[in-house]
């Protein structure tokens, strides 16, 4: 087979990487990857949004699968058009993605269904957003509704800050299109994790559970990024949380997108609150997650390319998925600055000290070069992603790896699955 995967992060390499051990697998092309993983996949120099042109590609080259990493090209329909075009691909349709494109349309659906989530309101002007406010207790959550690189979120501590957040959206229009509406939620305590299943529409095959660290630096302070560490599996998603994640909420949601004429074939990532009462939907993602992807896919013992066909096939309940019982943890290395801007360009040092690493993989995120001569050329740079014994072993060879590596302004969080070290 010839697989194309779309997107450039340590997601896609991650993907790159699984996807590499298949024995289904002749040829991987990335589009438009990065330095990593440039080393086992061709690179082609086409964006994620430009969906004719992978088209196009595909069909050319004869793709037996593509593989969407990012959110961009699904909610640009990048699923339909192949389709339309005969050709195969891993990724739900535009329709579907909206779960993920716009959190009003993601809350109608939780509201419709009775799928416990924080309880919410739309607005689209300023003023009836702020006469909500009066009646609601802080802190409050404010949500920009659309696509906004994981940025649109404010967390409030009082009503001053809540009414700057909605004219930051509303009035000064700091997300471009995707504050057009404004969604206000309710703020809920507990914590947070990952929970991943593959679906074809009528079948769910859950994949492990895992926790991500969205906040920049150590003890969840700063502000957020795309995600700096994650690890998997996260304790939090006891046996009994993980049945409730099936009956409560992903057996109604996709009930209810099938009863709205919504075909959801692909991964569906539900970012969760576990409260007192149980599993809560914080959002929907149409794709894996990054940086959840990385431990996934090191645990994941099973071969990816035939449980991606099974859902695209409606076939999903003839697959089962093993799983490494070794927890895996991933550090994310950034660039000075991230999540603000960032310089591009730092040679990156002792890469080659970990070339033979049989514990674990560095995902590149952020990286351009090859012949084991890297640049820096993003905020996220690399994902060093390590199996342990148990959790305390996986921790312990991360930050061993993360020690051989640097460059100038290199930074990072110290603290990846605290949470679990202290459940274990
Ligand atoms: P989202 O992109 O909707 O997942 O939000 C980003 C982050 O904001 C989440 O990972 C949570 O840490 C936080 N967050 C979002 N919604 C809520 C909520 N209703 N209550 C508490 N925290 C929230
Ligand atoms: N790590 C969270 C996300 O991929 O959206």
């Amino acid at each position: 087979m010839k697989v194309l995967v779309v997107g450039s992060g340590g997601r896609e390499h991650a993907l790159v990487w699984k996807i590499s051990q298949s024995p289904k697998v002749k040829k991987i092309y990335c589009a438009p990857g990065n330095g990593g993983i440039g080393k086992m996949a061709e690179l082609v120099s086409v964006g994620p949004e430009e969906i004719e042109k992978l088209a196009d590609f595909a069909a050319r080259e004869k793709i037996d699968l593509t593989v969407v990493g990012p959110e961009l090209p699904l909610t640009l329909g990048i699923s339909d058009l192949f389709k339309k075009r005969g050709l195969k691909i891993f990724g739900p349709d535009r329709e579907a993605a909206r779960l993920e494109g716009s959190k009003a349309f993601a809350k109608d659906i939780l509201k419709e269904n009775h799928i416990p989530t924080a309880s919410f309101a739309t607005f689209s002007d300023a003023t009836s957003s702020k006469k909500y406010l009066a009646d609601q207790p802080s802190p409050y959550v404010v949500k920009a509704d659309g696509l906004a690189a994981g940025k649109g979120v404010i967390i409030c501590a009082d009503r001053k800050e809540a009414e700057a957040a909605i004219d930051d959206i509303l009035v000064r229009r700091l997300f471009g299109q995707a504050g057009e509406k404004v969604v206000i939620e309710e703020f809920l305590q507990g914590e947070e994790a990952s929970f991943m299943a593959l679906t074809d529409g009528e079948h769910i095959l859950s994949l492990a559970s895992s926790q991500d660290h969205k906040r920049v630096f150590d003890g969840d302070r700063g502000p957020n990024t795309g995600g700096m560490g994650a690890y998997s599996p996260a304790p939090v998603v006891t046996p009994e949380v993980h049945c409730r994640i099936l009956d409560e909420i992903l057996g109604p949601l996709l009930a209810g997108l099938k009863k709205k004429g919504v075909h959801y074939a692909g991964v569906i990532y539900v970012g969760l609150m576990v409260t007192d009462s149980g599993p809560k939907v914080l959002e929907f993602n149409a794709r894996f997650g990054d940086p959840e992807c990385q431990p996934i896919m090191m645990r994941l013992k099973s071969d990816l390319v035939s449980l991606l066909e099974a859902t695209i096939e409606g076939k999903l309940h003839q697959v089962k998925a093993d799983w490494h019982q070794d927890p895996a943890v991933c550090v994310v290395l950034c660039a000075q600055g991230y999540p603000g801007s960032y310089e591009k360009g730092k040679e990156i040092r002792g890469l080659e000290k970990l070339e033979c690493w049989q514990r674990g993989s560095v995902f590149h995120a952020g990286t351009t070069g090859k012949q084991g001569h890297f640049l820096t050329s993003g905020g996220r740079v690399l994902g060093v992603t390590a199996l342990g014994g148990n959790i305390q072993e996986a921790v312990r060879e991360v930050y061993r790896a993360v020690g051989e590596i640097e460059w100038e302004g290199m930074h990072y969080r110290k603290d990846i699955a605290e949470r679990a070290l202290k459940r274990s």
